[in-house]
């Protein structure tokens, strides 16, 4: 995003970043950055709503969010939000990146600017559709990218990325414009909620709310396919776990990586174990710096680039059935 950090380790947008009290523990750990929890569109525009109402006496009708936020009608969340900057920046030293989860170019977009004047250091925008509506077209989550792009571009001169899941149907071109549309970042990728079924009593239930270590190939290899081809930065987050596990991300082109579920697991502490991981592979690779092996074995510079892109077993399977 055009941020110098003291090393690539982010926290990601989650509980772990939602107030000043942990954001100044995970930088006393030694992150580098922290992405705060996102601001939800419906919140925001919740907010105006009740503004309006405040200021005109009519009543509004917004039905699809007064369900989940009733309890929260006079709660003001935006502004605490942009207090939560605030106070943030004061507090510690390591930049502090906004984020704003939206599925949509809604009038949400005055925010930005106030996530600006807070002082915040960057805008990540989480853009989640899942594909499960079978009317919709994928040039539609396109055209709706671009529009978020340049309306929040227009208003706001501070760098901002986009946070992205990997359900597309043509993930490479996707990502592709998005970096065309002229984000600074974008993140590869978001951990959706995961659903699962309760067999006993027949109910539909939340999976694994964490993330394991097994989770970062498929960030792993998109992250290598796009590196050198797209026109800004990638992050990578989703099941990295270990300093083996960050190393693997930089070599395939991340500049940085955005961590939630080890820390939700092992606590801040763990930061300078995988910082503490990550040096001594340095030392051991006689790497002085991250750009001595940034990238090193992404697709475009691997001696073996057709590795990335092998979907079939083929001999490395019939070697373990054989
Ligand atoms: C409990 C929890 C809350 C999260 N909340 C948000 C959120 O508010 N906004 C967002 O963009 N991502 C959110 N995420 C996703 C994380 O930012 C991150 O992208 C994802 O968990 C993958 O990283 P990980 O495998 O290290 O957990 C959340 C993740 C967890 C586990």
């Amino acid at each position: 995003m055009g941020l110098s950090l003291k090393n690539p380790i982010i926290i990601a947008s989650s509980g772990l970043t939602d107030s000043v009290e942990k954001i100044k523990e995970l930088e006393a750990n030694g992150a580098a950055a922290v992405v705060l929890k996102s601001l939800f569109e419906e919140e925001i525009i919740l907010e105006m709503k009740e503004t309006e109402h405040r200021m005109t006496g009519r009543p509004f009708l917004f039905p699809e969010t007064l369900d989940f936020t009733e309890e929260e009608l006079y709660e003001d969340s935006v502004r605490k939000y942009i207090r939560l900057i605030k106070e943030a920046k004061e507090a510690v030293q390591i930049p502090v990146i906004a984020s704003i989860n939206c599925v949509s170019s809604q009038k949400w977009m005055y925010l930005a600017k106030e996530i600006q004047e807070a002082g915040a250091d960057g805008l990540e925008l989480n853009l989640f559709f899942l594909p499960s509506d079978d009317d919709r077209e994928q040039l539609d989550n396109l055209v709706i990218t671009d529009a978020i792009i340049h309306q929040v571009k227009e208003i706001v001169s501070l760098p901002v990325s986009l946070k992205i899941g990997y359900y597309c149907s043509n993930l490479a071109s996707y990502i592709s414009r998005i970096s065309e549309a002229g984000v600074q970042g974008i993140v590869l990728f978001n951990r959706s909620w995961m659903p699962d079924i309760d067999t006993e009593n027949l109910l539909v239930t939340s999976g694994p709310i964490l993330s394991s270590p097994g989770d970062f190939s498929q960030t792993l290899r998109w992250v290598s396919l796009m590196s050198g081809k797209v026109k800004c930065d990638l992050a990578a987050s989703t099941g990295i776990h270990t300093g083996d596990a960050v190393v693997k991300q930089l070599l395939a082109g991340a500049k940085a990586v955005e961590i939630a579920s080890v820390i939700y697991k092992h606590g801040p502490r763990y930061i300078k174990t995988l910082l503490e991981d990550m040096k001594k592979w340095m030392t051991d690779k006689d790497f002085e710096s991250i750009d001595d092996f940034s990238g090193l074995l992404k697709h475009s510079s691997a001696g073996n680039p057709a590795a990335w892109e092998r979907v079939q077993f083929m001999k490395n399977f019939s070697q373990f059935i054989s």
